[in-house]
């Protein structure tokens, strides 16, 4: 396969980029240039490894923020000393603009406000899900504001940048000028679209008198907003009028589209629920009313998909982050004609709910090495010798594939006729396809490595001591939980795995089927999606007061509103505590008081899992060392499985 659409160069603004592809702004939470020294490398690091890319558009500053004293700003980006006047601005973006200009690929630093923090052009909501009212901007702040994005601009220049980026979306301050829904004012900064482009318009002034002739001033603009009340693509005040005007101002080289809000459906960083770019037809409008360069990010997955936004005709470059975090020579096995190893992303948004959700830092759930390039960890081994993994899950295949491309003589035993555990369960679910995609990925990966692959070989404790191992290592996963509810061994209760494999026959579940979630992330509203869909009336309880509150806004929009269009009923705070035929006795976790629900044909229980460890237990008991890890230590979601793996093959 070839991409000649791809690979053709582009010419923006003073600049040539080598070819279409753009990587818009996430690596600042992959590892932040902002923090410690080695956190900076991280970051550089992360981004030498992708200069095949012939622009990043890599540099996400947040501007100083003007407060009265003691307001503590809430949200994405909340702080108030901003990034640009940060001591090392200036050697930080410099250094990373060098290493990227070695391989000709040139640096955009994006400037943003995201969340305003508090500040807005009205005293007005943008959505029904951010509750936080906004202070409105006076004209001296919006001075003080002008001046501020000017000195960022002035040290973007400075520091040796190719140009910077206006972040006029997402719930940016600038935004909630722009659109008719959030800017209600009444003096020269609201009214008509000229009005609300006023004080962005001022901006982009500032930014292309600091970056002058030879560098480039872009925006990234949202589409069309998701809100009633917003704007739309066409019509008056909608993305083709803004785009118009803004290249019309004669600031502006490029303009970068996106959709979505940072919590709706879809959010605009679109979940696996979302087709490969579902909505970069609404950027072609826009492509044709201008002639700067146009392009599109959202769902970008691979240079298919690339080649063919870029070969109908839809814009003039795209943007990739996922895909790319997944995958960072996702362009150069384009370019080299092995498109078949490049590894998915699977769209599940780890890489940037698992910070705000569970506390921890970046990790890709398919490619645990995202962000550590700058480590140099991933050698080959000092003493290759011969490596036994027993499982063959997300976590076991990863293990067994970094260990054997270290060198080691690998070998894997699988239990089951299938490589891929529970994922390849849960890629039954409606929209999930990318994770069998990941599993064909990973199965030719442990292939081309050398990894002997045993299927339907069970392991016992002589067959591991006859093998005779350097390292034995034990992935065996886990099996789904059943919750200890009077009843739960009654025939009409089934796990979520034995529904989603076709265990368990659509008829046998009846019409009425209730969904028990005692799991925080995706699986039981997976479970519920998937049941409405062949047709049955699903009603999920849970005990937290919320649907899936390990689930990001960035996901959970897309599922709740499949759930809703599929006419599942939620709700929170309750726990069954009594199955019978018929119906279910449920609690509410808080006030204790009980109520029953009618009919239910079947229980689907969708409640973890427990570790299934019974192998290494009796391994140990015989003095054999092996390491335990993924599920089978602690059942987890698919990225605390591979980033386990990885740490643990680094020691082999
Ligand atoms: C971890 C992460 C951080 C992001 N941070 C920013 C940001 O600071 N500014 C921005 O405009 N977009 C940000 N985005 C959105 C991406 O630039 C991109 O629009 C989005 O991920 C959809 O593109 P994709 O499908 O290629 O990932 C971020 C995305 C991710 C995954
Ligand atoms: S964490 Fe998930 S969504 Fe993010 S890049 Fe990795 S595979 Fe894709």
């Amino acid at each position: 396969m070839t991409f000649p659409h791809l690979f053709r160069p582009l010419q923006i603004g003073s600049r040539t980029v080598k070819n279409r592809v753009m990587l818009p702004p996430h690596a600042h939470v992959v590892s932040t240039l902002w923090g410690t020294d080695l956190e900076a490398e991280r970051h550089i690091g992360y981004w030498a490894e992708r200069t095949s890319a012939g622009w990043v558009d890599g540099v996400s500053a947040h501007v100083r923020n003007s407060l009265v004293p003691g307001f503590e700003p809430t949200g994405v980006g909340a702080q108030s000393d901003g990034h640009f006047r940060q001591p090392y601005f200036l050697d930080r973006v410099g250094r990373l603009a060098e290493v990227l200009h070695r391989d000709d690929t040139i640096l955009t630093v994006q400037m943003i406000l995201q969340g305003g923090m508090p500040h807005g052009a009205s005293s007005v909501l943008s959505g029904p899900v951010v509750n936080q009212v906004p202070h409105t901007l006076t004209r001296e702040e919006i001075d003080w504001f002008v001046a501020e994005y000017a000195h960022g601009a002035e040290q973007i220049a400075l520091a040796g940048a190719d140009g910077v980026e206006l972040h006029l979306n997402h719930d940016d301050m600038l935004e909630y000028f722009l659109s008719p829904l959030t800017n209600r004012r009444e003096d020269e900064y609201g009214g008509n679209l000229d009005g609300r482009l006023r004080f962005p318009l001022r901006i982009l002034a500032e930014l292309r008198r600091a970056m002058g002739p030879d560098r480039i001033v872009g925006v990234r603009l949202n589409l069309r907003e998701e809100e009633p009340g917003g704007y739309d693509v066409e019509g008056a005040g909608g993305a083709v009028e803004i785009a118009r005007a803004l290249e019309a101002s004669g600031y502006v080289d490029y303009l970068s589209c996106a959709i979505g809000s940072p919590w709706g459906d879809p959010s605009y960083i679109q979940s696996q629920h979302h087709r490969p770019a579902e909505w970069s037809d609404l950027a072609a409008p826009v492509t044709a009313a201008v002639s700067i360069p146009v392009g599109y990010t959202g769902r970008v997955t691979g240079p298919a998909v690339a080649e063919e936004l870029l070969a109908a005709g839809h814009v003039d470059f795209v943007g990739m982050a996922r895909a790319v975090i997944a995958d960072g020579k996702l362009l150069v096995k384009a370019q080299e004609g092995r498109p078949e190893e490049i590894r998915p992303c699977v769209g599940g948004n780890e890489c940037i709910s698992r910070r705000i959700v569970d506390g921890t830092p970046f990790s890709c759930a398919v490619n645990p090495e995202a962000g550590r390039e700058a480590d140099h960890a991933q050698q080959p081994a000092k003493h290759p010798g011969t490596v036994l993994v027993v499982g063959g899950g997300p976590a076991g295949m990863e293990v067994a594939g970094i260990a054997a491309e270290r060198g080691h003589r690998v070998t894997l035993w699988e239990q089951s006729e299938t490589l891929g555990g529970q994922l390849r369960s849960a890629a039954q679910a409606p929209r999930h396809e990318d994770y069998l995609s990941f599993l064909e990925w990973q199965e030719h990966r442990l292939r081309r490595a050398g990894v002997t692959v045993e299927k339907s070989r069970t392991a016992t404790v002589d067959a591991v001591l006859a093998f005779g191992a350097d390292r034995v290592v034990v992935a065996t996963g886990a099996t789904p939980r059943r919750p200890e509810i009077t009843g739960v061994e009654l025939p009409h209760v089934h796990t979520s795995v034995a529904v989603l494999t076709g265990e368990v026959a659509a008829d046998e579940l009846g019409e009425h089927v209730l969904v028990v979630a005692q799991d925080d992330h995706l699986p039981p509203l997976s479970v519920a999606d998937f049941l409405a869909e062949r047709g049955h009336r699903v009603t999920l309880v849970q005990g937290t007061p919320g649907p899936a509150p390990l689930v990001s806004r960035y996901l959970l929009g897309s599922i709740l509103a499949r759930l809703d269009r599929g006419g599942v009923a939620l709700h929170g705070s309750l726990q069954p505590t009594l199955i019978e035929s018929g119906q279910v006795t449920l609690r509410h976790v808080y006030s204790g008081a009980e109520r029953t629900l009618s009919p239910v044909d079947s229980v689907v229980l969708s409640c973890g899992a427990v570790p299934h460890s019974a192998l290494h237990d009796q391994l140990r008991e015989q003095g054999v060392r092996a390491d335990l890890l993924g599920d089978a230590y602690a059942p987890r979601r698919m990225v605390f499985a591979t980033k386990q793996a990885r740490e643990l093959a680094l020691t082999l």
